[in-house]
């Protein structure tokens, strides 16, 4: 069994359903609203867990008891959530998320509490950190503490996976060199390389520049299209499943938590985890709301 841990972001997601985005100026109806958990990090964690990954997080949240729902789904499906702390001065992280008809989102992010997470912090986690195969994390966190983590589980033999999202211009280098395998979608991976996402040789410059900054194994996510990925010996494209999204929410995030959990040490099945993280996310966009749409293991046949 692979020991997973992620270090990223708990939101409270209010997820407001309408035909169409607003224009500038313009007020709509909305058809649907409902509260749900989310958060980059808090999304990949609970895929891993679910795809059978003994799962730690590291995290913050708010004293007001907001995130409280989501902790109690963290415990009910197994995950060590020692590490998941309360800040002293800012709330629960919020997401403001527009689903139209077409399942496409749009999002506003209120970072409380996860803006609070610091080096310390990471430094309290630093036995769990130690303790996992590999180490996942994502931009909804302190740009520092990612790289604190990242440098305890490089010299401790912990592989590190970066989720570059939500995207940022200038990703330090000292974090890029920590970072054993990245998993960009296509906008974040051209604001890191400068390079345009249209077709597979694009897709394989952007990996050779990946490279060129330290990182072993890039995988660019392409949507419904679905991934492609370099190692130091292969590449390839591996097609998405076929289905009726009705929320994309958590779908980049559901794929990121189970490939974490089935993809081997050595990325010899690299092919066969990212189908089965395309199978599990394919699941995940069939469902409205990121965390209870996120499938177990059981579920996700192939
Ligand atoms: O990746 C999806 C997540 O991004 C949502 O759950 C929302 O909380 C935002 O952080
Ligand atoms: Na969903």
């Amino acid at each position: 069994m692979k020991k997973v841990i992620v270090l990223g972001s708990t939101n409270v997601d209010t997820i407001l359903n309408v035909q169409r985005f607003p224009q500038p100026g313009e007020t709509l109806a909305m058809d649907g609203r409902a509260v749900a958990g989310g958060g980059k990090g808090a999304n990949q964690a609970i895929a891993a867990v679910r795809s059978g990954a003994q799962t730690a997080f590291i995290s913050k949240v708010g004293k007001e008891g907001a995130a409280d729902f989501m902790i109690d789904t963290f415990k009910k499906d197994g995950m060590n959530v020692d590490h998941v702390r309360c800040s002293e001065t800012a709330g629960t992280g919020q997401a403001y998320i527009m689903v139209d008809a077409h399942g496409q989102n749009s999002i506003l992010i209120y970072g409380g509490a996860n803006q609070d997470v610091t080096v310390e912090d990471v430094h309290e986690a630093e036995t769990a950190i130690k303790a996992a195969d590999r180490i996942v994390a994502q931009f909804e966190v302190p740009i520092p503490a990612i790289i604190e983590a990242f440098k305890i589980a490089r010299a401790n033999g912990v592989q590190t996976i970066l989720n570059p999202a939500p995207a940022i211009k200038n990703i330090p280098t000292e974090l890029l060199a920590v970072t054993d395998m990245i998993v960009p979608n296509e906008t974040e991976a051209e604001i890191i390389t400068g390079i345009k996402v249209t077709d597979e040789a694009s897709m394989q410059a952007n990996a050779e520049a990946m490279f060129k900054l330290g990182i072993k194994v890039v995988i660019i996510t392409v949507g419904s299209k679905g991934s492609f990925y370099a190692t130091p010996t292969a590449t390839g494209f591996v097609p998405a499943f076929k289905v009726n999204a009705v929320d994309t929410t958590a779908a980049g995030d559901t794929f990121i938590g189970a490939l974490s959990t089935k993809l081997e040490l050595d990325y010899s099945n690299i092919e066969a985890a990212m189908t089965y993280a395309n199978k599990a996310s394919s699941i995940a966009v069939q469902t409205k709301g990121a965390q209870n749409s996120i499938p177990y293991e059981k579920d996700i046949q192939l």
